[in-house]
């Protein structure tokens, strides 16, 4: 026991426990946990243990959920879902109120639960987890009282399976419930196996608010549960976890039409320039790295500081680092708490000993350990190489690499190599430097002189392979909305490709009335196979297409790659492009007309017409589809950007071969991505024609590149392609599968386009711009 000189000497704490006996008692009292399905508790079946990862003492014992308890629980949300959906807003609102001021009532409780199931340090399960819960909850029954009247003509999506993580058990539940209510869904949430507590309280208050039975099911166990809830008759899944689980269930669910949402993994960048506020940067970093011990999705696990201050910088972290206070997770003053269970901890010192084996240098808290629990003393490490495993991987624990670099430039390069883009954060007193780096840096949140902040009314959620759609917000509302039903038709089937060489013509002379070549980098280009394949129209073979191969998808990936100026290009100056071709393309009209006369297309002087006016539409859009400022509770604008995903595939519908195409490429390429698009297979020389619109429509080489050819056969090659960021497919149901599965590799977005009535109003809209483009938050301070 230290005297009162000693402790007057040091200025430090003693021990202030949150006192535990209240959840401990209910603990006891309640037993072994069954599952929550149709409002009330199931009997216990096979159980698995919960421990305190703080002393490896049991806390409960909770069901394993298997097929047949997911199967009920899903019956009962579905049974629940016709009187919960037609409730009115107002009705559904009550309800999410009633849930959000019991979890306040019951705050301490919580804290302290989570607490002793997760290992986090009490301070923050108290000021950060259980506050944001009931916000969540207060947001969302606004979103619900509102919904009418805000996304006109949408409903909710249906039945949805819910699967969340350990490291913010109740927060992640009230992420995915709050939205997923207020849109009129019911839910069977899973939670994770290590942290099920949390949600087994809330599905007390549940049934104590008297939220009819069926709308909010908990089905407890581990991975098998979650995989039997992903196969099961759900309308969604939400995920949130690792990316190699989020892979799988995108695998699992192609071609089932479940709409799916992943919140993955991240290996987020903290950059820090030489004139940043030093102390406001290190102290950044304890909540970028060290919050939660690091077991944060966007976790600032990649410092990055420029080179005139890292010794400073590094000096006053290390300090910083000596002040942490590592223990007993219900200590009011505790920093660090535990690791969520010793399967973490044992991933976390092996990724260590890796990183440094492999020459990186650890500098690691100077942290007397517990004698038991799971602990890690936080650190980071210098010395990285960029090949080392630390770089890459996510150690999703305490420990995050610190490297230097020169420019802005190098900031950004070094910044977006990862294939994650969850989060950012950048340190600058320079407004115009931070800015610029926020809108370079590739991730779905940038914080601007801050970190790790949430907020219900701001959109949280991934780039790459950190996942897709937005929790948060007015986007995160959105993904629990079925859109406006599309008026789907039946689509011509592909014909059967008859091929041969392509003619050698001598010079200047073509050798059949019409061969057309693909259309890559701006240039014509033969295909890579030598072949081409007939064209049949009314009149019999009417042209020549060129044979497109995964060589050419390849080539054209690459050359709208290089193409990144079109996506950095002002909206008014893509609006100027697009109206110049809008302009080429009404000059031309009536051969265009002509041409799909002779293609046998049913209405080509409609056609053409809609396609001209849908490229002025576009045009008019290019600067006009833009973002929203979200107000969050703390002192800062949230700007939501709509932002380019870079190159995209397009697989184009076998009618309406020239209209087909413009309604897909044209919202595509407005918001400034780069496209490589296969038109119809059956008819594409009227999009061969386009070449010369596009040349002389000012558009730059690689902004549209075409492949003509076998529509699946080079859907495949672009859904599989690593550099393709989002993928569009209109086609069969098996080929609609066959690119979600292949889209897995590097998790882009896809989207299963329904063929429609191309001619009508569903054909063109903000929903094919939305579709385009991916929500990037950036927090600036603002006010106080
Ligand atoms: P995980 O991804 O396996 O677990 C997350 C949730 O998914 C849990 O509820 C789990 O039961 C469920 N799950 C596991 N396999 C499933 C399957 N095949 N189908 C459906 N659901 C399934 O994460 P885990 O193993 O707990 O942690 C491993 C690593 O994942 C961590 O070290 C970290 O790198 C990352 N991770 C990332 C999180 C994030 O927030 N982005 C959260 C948790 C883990």
């Amino acid at each position: 026991m230290p005297s009162v000189s000693d402790i007057l000497e040091t200025m430090d704490y003693g021990p202030a426990p949150e006192a535990a006996g209240e959840v401990l008692k209910w603990l006891s009292a309640r037993g072994d946990f069954g599952h929550y399905i149709n409002g009330r508790f199931t009997p216990p079946g096979t159980t698995f243990e919960v421990r305190n990862p703080a002393t490896g003492d049991l806390l409960a014992r909770v069901s394993q959920g298997g097929e047949a308890d997911v199967a009920a629980a899903v019956k009962a949300a579905r049974a629940a879902l016709p009187r919960w959906s037609k409730l009115s807003g107002h009705d559904r609102a009550r309800h999410l109120y009633a849930l959000a001021r019991h979890i306040q009532k019951r705050e301490r409780f919580l804290a302290v639960l989570e607490t002793l199931d997760n290992g986090k340090p009490i301070r923050e399960t108290r000021d950060i987890d259980v506050p944001l819960v009931a916000r969540h909850l207060y947001h969302h029954a606004g979103w619900a009282e509102m919904l009418a009247e805000e996304f006109p003509g949408q409903g909710p999506v249906g039945v949805c399976g819910q699967i969340i993580p350990w490291n913010f058990p109740l927060l992640m539940l009230a992420w995915k419930i709050a939205p997923a209510l207020a849109a009129g869904n019911t839910v069977v949430l899973k939670p994770a196996e290590y942290t099920p507590l949390t949600a087994l309280a809330f599905a007390e208050i549940c049934a104590e608010v008297g939220l009819p039975k069926g709308v909010v099911n908990i089905v407890t166990g581990d991975g098998a549960t979650g995989a039997a809830l992903v196969a099961a008759d759900v309308d969604k899944i939400a995920f949130t976890g690792s990316t190699e689980v989020g892979r799988a269930i995108r695998k699992a669910t192609a071609g089932t039409g479940k709409k799916l949402t992943l919140e993955l993994g991240g290996k987020s960048p903290f950059i820090v320039f030489a004139d940043a506020d030093i102390d406001g940067a290190v102290e950044g970093v304890v909540d970028a790295i060290w919050f939660n011990q690091g077991q944060v999705c966007c976790a600032g696990s990649r410092i990055l500081v420029q080179e005139g201050i890292a010794g400073t910088f590094t000096e006053r972290l290390t300090a910083r680092l000596g002040k942490l206070r590592l223990g007993d997770p219900l200590d009011k003053s505790t920093d660090i708490g535990a690791i969520v269970d010793p399967v973490q901890l044992a991933r976390i010192r092996d990724l260590v000993a890796q990183g440094q084996a492999e020459g990186a240098v650890l500098h690691q808290a100077p942290c007397q350990l517990p004698s038991r629990g799971s602990f890690f003393a936080p650190g980071f490490f210098t010395n990285v190489a960029p090949a080392n495993i630390v770089s890459e991987v996510e150690i999703f624990g305490p420990v995050a690499t610190l490297t230097t670099f020169r420019t802005p430039d190098e900031a950004v390069e070094l910044a977006n190599n990862t294939r994650y883009g969850l989060a950012a954060s950048v340190w600058s007193e320079n407004i115009n430097l931070a800015l610029d780096v926020a809108a370079r840096v590739k991730a779905g949140v940038v914080w601007v002189n801050a970190t790790n902040i949430f907020d219900a009314g701001a959109g949280f959620g991934g780039y790459r392979e950190s996942g897709f759609g937005r929790e948060g917000g007015r986007e995160g509302v959105g993904e629990y909305l079925s859109e406006a039903p599309v008026k789907a038709k039946a689509e011509s089937a592909p014909v059967t490709l008859e091929t041969g060489p392509v003619p050698e013509a001598p010079a200047g002379v073509e050798p059949i009335d019409r061969t057309a070549k693909l259309y890559i980098g701006g240039a014509q280009k033969r295909p890579d196979s030598g072949y081409s394949y007939a064209v049949r129209g009314k009149g019999g073979v009417i042209g020549l297409a060129g044979l497109g191969s995964r060589k050419d998808i390849r080539n054209a990936v690459e050359a709208a790659h290089k193409a990144a100026g079109w996506g950095r290009a002002t909206g008014h100056n893509r609006a100027q492009v697009l109206y110049y071709l809008a302009e080429n393309l009404a000059a031309r009209e009536a051969e265009f007309a002509l041409r799909l006369k002779s293609a046998g297309s049913p209405k080509p002087a409609e056609e053409v017409a809609t396609a001209i006016r849908r490229a002025f539409y576009y045009a008019a859009q290019a600067d006009k589809f833009d973002g929203a400022v979200h107000a969050t509770k703390s002192a800062h604008v949230t700007l939501a950007m709509p932002e380019p995903f870079g190159v995209m595939g397009i697989a184009c519908p076998t009618d309406a071969p020239l209209l087909g195409l413009l309604s897909l490429i044209l919202p595509a390429i407005a918001m400034g991505n780069r496209v490589v698009a296969v038109p119809s297979q059956n008819m594409p020389l009227s999009a061969t024609d386009l070449y010369q619109v596009f040349d002389t429509s000012d558009l730059p080489g690689g902004v549209v590149n075409i492949v003509t050819g076998p529509r699946d056969d080079l859907a495949k090659t672009l859904a599989a392609h690593d550099d393709v960021a989002a993928m569009w497919y209109c086609g069969s149901p098996e080929g609609a599968r066959m690119v979600e599965a292949e889209s897995a590799g590097n998790l882009k977005v896809t989207w299963r386009v329904q063929n429609r009535d191309w001619l009508g109003a569903e054909g063109q809209g903000r929903g094919f711009l939305s579709r385009a483009t991916q929500i990037k938050n950036i927090w600036v301070p603002y006010g106080e």
